[in-house]
Formats: structure tokens, C-alpha cells, sequence
């Protein structure tokens, strides 16, 4: 629920799975946080209340964000057991179709959804899809990792993919971004893997045991990926979202240069 800017970090990766046609979400959460419905919930209450003041505009606002509740579930992972186990308490909601995960700390700032992208590119290729960004050898060990054999375009053809590993270990520079599109096998898989890296249940761990039924892609999607887990990553994210707010963007201009030293024209 973190805020960039206007809105909650969440709702950021809502709007991205709504531009790319997505209906139906799950949100994994934990329990003890009833903010999460009371967000995405429609409030009668307050409905009426500024449409009976004719506010139209706030009214907009919040009808926009809520969700229908035919539309969007919650569950609730107990025990913090790896992001692997929290997919996979989901599992009841995906039927046999491919599905995506979005991990709305990654927030990806793109005039395309990001999601969307890989939606499209999934369509011909199939198989399982990763988000991936090459982040160098320093950083490579905070992700997962993308042993890449070969290129077509945006999509990367994968022969492994290793949570973690120690730099002078990885088999690329290549990282997994939290977006993607999955077979629902990777959840029978999560029923059955062991905990790797941390001693946590892995979602790469899964998707690895699944390559002997599916290929697995990593695509490097157009937008630019912020982390918005460390805090020099939630500033970027703000700054890039803020650059592009009309409202706000004349003033961080003019703070900007007024701390390097320009003038400022009134
Ligand atoms: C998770 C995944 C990892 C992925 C990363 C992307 O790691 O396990 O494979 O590279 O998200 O943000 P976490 O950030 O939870 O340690």
C-alpha cells in the first residue's frame, strides 16, 4: 500500500493487468491487513455521500479504483514460507489456462503495460514467460538468474533459471522481474519442491522442475523497472512518476534547478 506519488504501489499493477485485459485478480496478502478490501472494495457509503455534495470528481476517483467484487479475491499466505508458497495459495483460483503474477514492488513505468507486452508475446511463443533485465554481475545475486542461450527480439530463450546465485556463480547477468506468465503446472510443482534459496519455497524452482513440460522465455519488456523494495529505487520511482504528473511536474522542475544554482523564471 505504499504510495508513489497518488496512489498506492498496488493499484499501479491493477491498472497495468487492466490495460492488458485481465479480469479476474488474486491478491496474496497476510493476515492482519484489512486495508487491501477496504481499498478495492466499493463504499456505498461514501458514494453517496459526494454524490449527494456533487463531487463528481473525487467520485470518479474512487469508482475508479474499486473493483467489482465478482472480480477480485484475496488469500492469505500464514506463514511466511517464500514467494513460491504464496502463489501457490491461489491455487484453487487458476483453472487450466496460463495466468500471470505481477510483484508490485517491481513497479515498471511504461507507456505500454508491461504485462500486456508479455501477454502478446506469450500468444505465439507459449511455454513459461519471465519479466527480465539485465542488471549486471554486481546485483545479479538479489534475483533470480536466467541462464540465456539465444535471442529473437525482445523474447530470450532460456535452457535454467537459479534463484540467487553468487555472482562468480550466475549464468548471466539476466534477471527475473516480478512479471509473469505462467502454466498452471508451475502450481502443481510448488505443491511438490523442496525450500531452496533462504530455506524458502521458490517460484524459479518451480518454473525450473516445469522446464521438462514447458520452454521457458525470458522477455525484456519496453519501460523502465524501479525497485521500489530499497529506497534508493522507491525515490526513482517517485521522481519518474512525478516527472510525468502534470500538476506536479513544474515544480519539481523548478525546485531542481533552483538547488543547482539556475534561476527560475516566474
Ligand atoms: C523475488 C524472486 C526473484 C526475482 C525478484 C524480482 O525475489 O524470488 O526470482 O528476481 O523477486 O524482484 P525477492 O525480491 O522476493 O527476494
Amino acid at each position: 500500500m505504499l504510495p508513489l506519488i497518488d496512489k498506492p504501489l498496488i493499484q499501479y499493477a491493477v491498472e497495468e493487468t487492466r490495460a492488458a485485459g485481465i479480469e479476474n485478480i488474486v491478491f496474496v496478502s497476510s493476515p492482519g491487513k484489512p486495508m487491501l478490501n477496504d481499498y478495492f472494495r466499493t463504499n456505498v457509503w461514501l458514494e453517496n455521500e459526494l454524490s449527494s455534495k456533487n463531487k463528481t470528481d473525487e467520485l470518479r476517483v474512487i469508482r475508479d479504483v474499486s473493483l467489482s467484487p465478482k472480480s477480485f479475491w484475496i488469500t492469505y499466505q500464514t506463514e511466511a514460507l517464500g514467494l513460491g508458497h504464496a502463489i501457490w495459495t491461489a491455487k484453487e483460483f487458476v483453472k487450466d489456462k496460463p495466468f500471470a503474477v505481477l510483484l508490485p514492488d517491481d513497479f515498471i513505468h511504461s507507456d505500454r503495460s508491461a504485462i500486456g507486452q508479455m501477454i502478446e508475446a506469450h500468444a505465439t511463443i507459449g511455454g513459461n514467460m519471465v519479466a527480465t533485465v539485465d542488471v549486471g554481475r554486481e546485483a545479479i545475486s538479489a534475483y533470480g538468474c536466467l541462464d540465456v542461450e539465444a535471442r529473437a527480439g525482445r523474447c530470450l530463450s532460456a535452457s535454467g533459471v537459479v534463484e540467487k546465485p553468487a555472482k562468480e556463480k550466475a549464468p548471466s547477468t539476466h534477471a527475473v522481474i516480478g512479471r509473469y506468465i505462467l502454466q498452471p503446472s508451475v502450481l502443481d510443482r510448488l505443491s511438490t519442491i523442496r525450500p531452496g534459496a533462504g530455506g524458502e519455497i521458490q517460484l524459479t524452482d518451480a518454473i525450473a522442475a516445469d522446464m521438462v513440460s514447458n520452454d521457458l522465455w525470458g522477455y525484456e519488456f519496453e519501460g523502465t523497472r524501479y525497485d521500489c523494495g530499497s529506497q534508493a529505487g522507491y525515490l526513482e520511482a517517485t521522481v519518474a512518476v512525478a516527472i510525468d504528473h502534470k500538476e506536479l511536474a513544474p515544480s519539481l522542475y523548478r525546485n531542481l534547478a533552483l538547488k543547482a544554482g539556475f534561476g527560475v523564471a516566474a
